[in-house]
């Protein structure tokens, strides 16, 4: 396939069929519902029509789904290290049932069994932090957390932080907290704003590795930038948990080695600095983390609602995530270089076609906005048709400038996988659907 940028449009794309789901949302009468279905008239559209949204999956083969009856290679999932098929984690798990049942119930302040134990141990080990405390989920965590750290002090929030850690934040602005927003991948003006203000409880909050980028922020400098003004650094690592680690000579590629996450990738210390990651993406289990001093967390054992009130993980989650440790430490430094290869191979094919992608760290989240976001509906209904499943990044999701479509990389795909992904976006380029390499519009900042 000769890759050419092409301005024209080939609007035969467009006449595919429209999907068979049914128009979910009507016309109202109601102020507040017709202010929302306008707010999200375009998505609803998509999701109504769309094959690649909302989507019933109704089998799966390795990374291979199908939906109605079209095989396609999955790039939407965040099971980074391929464990959500891993033969040594799925085999490891009836025991663990057969030990505790399916779901205890407890919350965790009733009764945690000793498997939360084990894990916090091995995290904190994994991590090199102080202590670490796990929870349902990262949502449950900012919900609960950054409002008592805000208190009533002010908040520095990452402009493109995670929709997540802004409704902490708006929950800790019900609380009495000032919220600042700085801009995104800006240490320069987080050092300004904290400079001007006055309020000595400061907290700042922001994304490890970006869920829509796919790059690091340079932590070391916002860590710099933090300390000196005596605020505490609370980042989000979801997506870096399990793919970047430490440095080492021998590492197998520049994620570093043990997939133990931003601080450690960077080289940080833990001084002044909360970290909080997830098992829902390269563990492929439902739990959550707070890297944090052992004072917080027993503060947190008390005070953070999710640790008092909500019903825990099932033991299938608590399980995988103890065999995806063991795994990890076997293999993980393979697998992530796996996912290394599949990536450079996307990155180094967009490269010779100049297509435009913030990606510029080579990690496994690829994002690849179109040239007209109009497009969106056609250049999906595209990709489905040539087999490739990747997320639809519709408006208002995301800006108008930024609609697109997201990869991610995993080890669990084929090279024949990452083979069709590669055809499929040299024929969007060809057809002038991306943006050219050079004009990329920079990423509108919402501080
Ligand atoms: C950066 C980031 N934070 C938080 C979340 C939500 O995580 P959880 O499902 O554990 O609440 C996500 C999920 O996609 C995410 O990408």
């Amino acid at each position: 396939m000769r890759c050419v940028m092409s301005p024209r449009v080939d609007q035969s794309v467009t006449r595919a069929p429209r999907g068979e789901k049914a128009a979910s949302i009507r016309p109202s009468r109601t102020p507040w519902l017709d202010h929302w279905l306008e707010t999200v008239a375009d998505l609803s559209a998509l999701t109504a029509s769309h094959p690649m949204m909302d989507a019933v999956i109704d089998e799966i083969d390795g990374r291979m789904i199908r939906v109605g009856d079209k095989w396609l290679a999955d790039f939407a999932s965040c099971n980074y290290l391929g464990f959500d098929l891993d033969r040594d984690i799925i085999e490891a798990v009836p025991a663990y049932l057969e030990a505790w049942g399916t779901h205890p119930s407890w919350s965790r302040l009733l009764g945690s069994p000793v498997l939360y134990e084990q894990i916090e141990e091995r995290l904190t080990e994994l991590l090199g932090c102080e202590d670490s405390l796990v929870l349902p989920t990262i949502t449950h965590i900012h919900l609960s957390v950054i409002p008592l750290l805000a208190a009533s002090g002010t908040v520095f929030l990452d402009a493109r932080a995670h929709k997540t850690i802004y409704d902490g934040c708006q929950v800790a602005r019900s609380r009495g907290a000032a919220i600042r927003k700085f801009r995104f991948e800006d240490p320069g003006h987080l050092d300004e704003l904290l400079e001007a203000e006055r309020d000595p409880t400061r907290l700042v909050c922001m994304d490890g590795v970006n869920s829509m980028t796919g790059n690091a922020p340079d932590l070391r400098a916002f860590a710099e930038v933090a300390r000196r003004h005596g605020a505490l650094l609370y980042v989000d690592d979801a997506h870096g948990f399990g793919v970047i680690g430490e440095r080492s000579a021998g590492e197998p590629c520049t994620y570093g080695s043990r997939g133990n996450s931003i601080v450690r990738h960077v080289g940080e210390s833990y001084d002044n600095i909360v970290l909080v990651g997830g098992f829902s993406k390269s563990y492929s289990s439902l739990l959550a983390f707070i890297a944090c001093p052992t004072e917080l967390k027993q503060l947190l054992k008390v005070a953070a609602p999710p640790y008092l009130y909500s019903g825990p993980s099932p033991v299938a989650s608590l399980a995988t995530v103890l065999a995806g440790f063991d795994v990890n430490e076997r293999r993980g430094d393979e697998l992530r270089a796996t996912v290394f290869r599949h990536t450079r191979r996307v990155l180094d094919a967009m490269a010779r076609c100049g297509v435009h992608t913030p990606n510029h760290s080579g990690l496994p989240i690829i994002e690849i906005p179109l040239r007209d976001h109009e497009r969106i509906d056609a250049v999906g209904r595209l990709l489905f048709d040539r087999g490739v499943y990747v997320t639809l990044a519709a408006y208002p999701l995301v800006p108008k400038n930024e609609v697109g479509f997201r990869a991610q990389l995993t080890a669990a795909n084929t090279d024949a996988e990452v083979d069709a992904l590669i055809a499929a976006i040299e024929e969007l380029a060809q057809r002038g659907e991306l943006q050219p390499a050079a004009s990329a519009p920079p990423l509108r900042q919402a501080a």
